[in-house]
């Protein structure tokens, strides 16, 4: 068997094009450009890397970026004077603070701080909890990502079998509830888990988010699976790869996510979809 490749760039540039069009129905209604407020702490080269594609991605479809850019020893109550000052802001529809933060600051304040309706990471408490309830109403990017690209293979989630690497905030614990919402049966695997290439192999859909190099080996895969790689690492030799082995992977699954050009546009599409629907 040979996967066939999810080209997350093509799958999002074509979404945004839509975001695109429905901006510019928006300014022909007489409505404002929605606007989003992106905030980073610190000088993480990958999160500025992040931050940069977040911003680039508003300007291509006619958002209102507006950037808040701190050193790494920025007072907590600053930056949660700085939320609640976007939180009152009437041209501010999305505030999305980049994480991880430095240690000194309290992450779960600093998101409990953003107002819900303006939450476009979802990360917020009454969003997680909507959508653990679904109820879903603004839903973590990645995994509302990773559920677009789903939608563009031939599984059906109802029933099917789901193997998600990994229980991270960002994505394995979100992207287990998506999956649950839609009716699949889930293992969830983390540093504890006994036998991982064991619940990877039941698996018709293997969604894996731990930061390992090609930590999924080939042989590991259910044949047929969908291979869903969050994972994006450097090597020492400079190569970028995901947390599976791509290369082996291709000859078991039916379906796989490139590293980079797979997840990462899919999150960044993402985040402009909820942003469109707080502004809407
Ligand atoms: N850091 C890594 N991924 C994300 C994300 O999706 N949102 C934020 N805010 N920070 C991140």
């Amino acid at each position: 068997m040979t996967a066939q490749i999810l080209d997350g760039n093509d799958i999002a540039q074509k979404e945004m094009q839509t975001i695109k069009q429905s901006v510019e129905e928006r300014q022909r209604q007489g409505l404002r450009a929605p606007g989003l407020a992106v905030i980073l702490v610190g000088n993480d080269p990958a999160s500025k890397l992040y931050v940069q594609k977040k911003r680039n991605a508003c300007h291509a479809v006619g958002f209102h970026s507006q950037a808040h850019d701190y050193p790494a020893d920025l007072p907590e109550d600053t930056l949660l004077n700085k939320i609640d000052e976007l939180n009152d802001s009437a041209h501010i529809d999305g505030i999305l603070v980049q994480l991880p933060l430095p240690s000194h600051i309290s992450t779960e304040k600093v998101l409990e701080r953003i107002a819900p309706h303006k939450d476009v990471d979802g990360f917020h408490p009454y969003n997680l909890g909507k959508l653990a309830q679904n109820q879903p109403g603004l839903r973590p990017c990645t995994p509302c990502g990773i559920m677009t690209l789903l939608s563009h293979t031939s599984v059906n989630l109802q029933g099917a079998q789901a193997c998600m690497v990994g229980a991270s905030r960002i994505v394995g614990r979100p992207m287990a509830l998506e999956l649950l919402n839609h009716e699949a049966t889930i293992s969830i695997c983390h540093r504890f888990t006994k036998d991982v290439p064991y619940h990877v192999s039941k698996a018709d859909i293997l969604i894996v988010a731990v930061g390992q190099p090609q930590l999924v080996k080939g042989d590991w895969i259910k044949p047929g699976a969908v291979v869903i790689d969050v994972g994006i690492n450097r090597l020492t030799d400079g190569r970028i790869v995901g947390d599976v082995d791509f290369e082996q992977a291709k000859s078991r699954a039916a379906w796989l996510t490139p590293v980079p050009g797979g997840v990462g546009p899919m999150t960044v599409v993402s985040l402009l979809k909820n942003t469109l629907m707080a502004a809407n």
